[in-house]
């Protein structure tokens, strides 16, 4: 090696020699052939580029040139169970989506939408109604659930009844109680407008209204619904402080409340009795009609507590108008039964001021931004 250095830096001047005359004629010979390589050369790379660039037009054309929705996921909260895999979320798909949550056409009458029940004000629950009202004054059987963060969810209705959002979102059209029409007719009456075909075709390259188009949509603009940035969430990350009360209600929260409805979505997703006392009228046993299990009776899923201070009526049928109600049933109301959750097999023991606290922890669940988000709201 070294060797090899000191003879390169050493190297005697008398041993240059002049550049051989007999090479740089070959070079001149060889021009020509030179200059062919160089043009191969660049040919290849204008045919690697064009490639290229036909490549991401195709791409583009795959998705009909549609704007990618990125799912937004919160900090700190888990994976969703849900990430769009068989429905790639669109900026089109989901605006399409909206229109059609917006629009009471889906109803075989004409009277109601997904929105007449499921209204942003109150986390798009039924505000202020214990059971929402559908088609030809009928009642649902059940309060309606709230509609946010349901890419979490693992399944669907207050007994599980549905493992996918399509599903879920299949049902209410056809329900004889909510909408009451068949997709033949839904598709006859959008077909009849130009701006559903055209949107349509624009995300779903096809020049016909499919039941599953339908369902696709609703999903994007239902599963792409999130709410993470209420003063809770902004404690957590740092941009807001709790008050002495809040922070209290915070403890009592953690203490009684956050084994079924856990941080950060407020539900474990899991069916349980709570020990409500079955309402001899509706005769709902909950998750039991779905598994047809005894040990499953009088279970219903878990609720989140996110924005629970505006989605009055609660539980399964809205029975309770008031926060104040829920909480004096787990004090006070807890029926027993077999399959009551021995997690309150006594009840939940508070007092007056510490549901005081408890109540303004609460509150601060409310996500205002979410309930007043413009891209949510009926399209103009
Ligand atoms: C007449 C009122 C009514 C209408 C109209 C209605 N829903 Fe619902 N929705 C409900 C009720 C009630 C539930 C709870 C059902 C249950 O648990 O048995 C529900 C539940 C849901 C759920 C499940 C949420 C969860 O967390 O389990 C989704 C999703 C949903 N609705 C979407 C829609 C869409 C989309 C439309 C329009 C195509 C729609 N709903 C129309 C009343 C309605
Ligand atoms: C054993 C599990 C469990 C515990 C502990 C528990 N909950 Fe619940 N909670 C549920 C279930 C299940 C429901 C739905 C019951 C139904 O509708 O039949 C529910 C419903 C609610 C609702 C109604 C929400 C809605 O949208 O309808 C509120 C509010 C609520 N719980 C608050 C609390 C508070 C506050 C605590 C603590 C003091 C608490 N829960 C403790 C399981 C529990």
């Amino acid at each position: 090696m070294q060797k090899s250095n000191q003879a390169g830096k050493n190297s005697d001047p008398v041993t240059i020699k002049p550049f051989p005359v007999e090479i740089c004629i070959l070079a001149v010979q060889f021009y020509p052939l030179q200059k062919t390589v160089v043009t191969i050369f660049f040919l290849f790379l204008a045919f690697i580029t064009l490639s290229y660039l036909l490549g991401s037009c195709r791409k583009e054309q795959k998705t009909n040139g549609l704007q990618l929705l990125q799912q937004e996921v919160p900090a700190g909260f888990p994976s969703p169970a849900y990430t769009f895999h068989d429905n790639p979320l669109t900026q089109e798909g989901f605006e399409l989506g909206r229109k059609l949550f917006y629009d009471n056409r889906l109803s075989i009458d004409g009277s109601i939408s997904c929105a007449s029940c499921h209204q942003q004000i109150a986390g798009f629950g039924t505000f202020e109604h214990d059971r929402s009202h559908g088609v030809f004054d009928s009642h649902t059987l059940r309060n309606a659930s709230v509609l946010f963060n349901l890419a979490w969810n693992k399944a669907f209705h207050w007994d599980g009844e549905f493992g996918k959002l399509q599903d879920a979102v299949a049902q209410p059209i056809n329900g004889h109680i909510e909408m009451g029409e068949t997709f033949q007719g839904v598709i006859a009456k959008l077909e009849r407008d130009d701006e559903y075909r055209k949107a349509f075709k624009n995300v779903f390259g096809s020049p016909f209204i499919r039941p599953e188009y339908i369902l696709k949509a609703l999903s994007q603009f239902t599963g792409y619904l999130v709410s993470a940035n209420s003063k809770y969430d902004k404690v957590k990350r740092g941009e807001a402080g709790f008050t002495t009360q809040e922070l209290n209600g915070y403890n009592i929260y953690k203490a009684s409340c956050a084994t079924c409805h856990p941080e950060p979505l407020f539900t474990d997703y899991s069916y349980r009795n709570i020990g409500l006392p079955v309402d001899n009228f509706l005769d709902d046993f909950g998750r039991m009609r779905i598994t047809g299990k005894k040990e499953d009776s009088l279970k219903f899923k878990v609720p989140t507590l996110r924005n629970c201070n505006i989605s009055s009526n609660y539980m399964h049928d809205g029975r309770f108008n008031t926060l104040q109600q829920c909480i004096n049933h787990y004090r006070n109301g807890v029926q027993q039964s077999a399959t009551l959750d021995p997690l309150l097999a006594n009840g939940i023991t508070l007092t007056n001021a510490e549901i005081n606290d408890l109540f303004q922890f609460l509150k601060t669940l409310t996500d205002s931004t979410f309930l007043r988000d413009t891209r949510f709201q009926h399209p103009q």
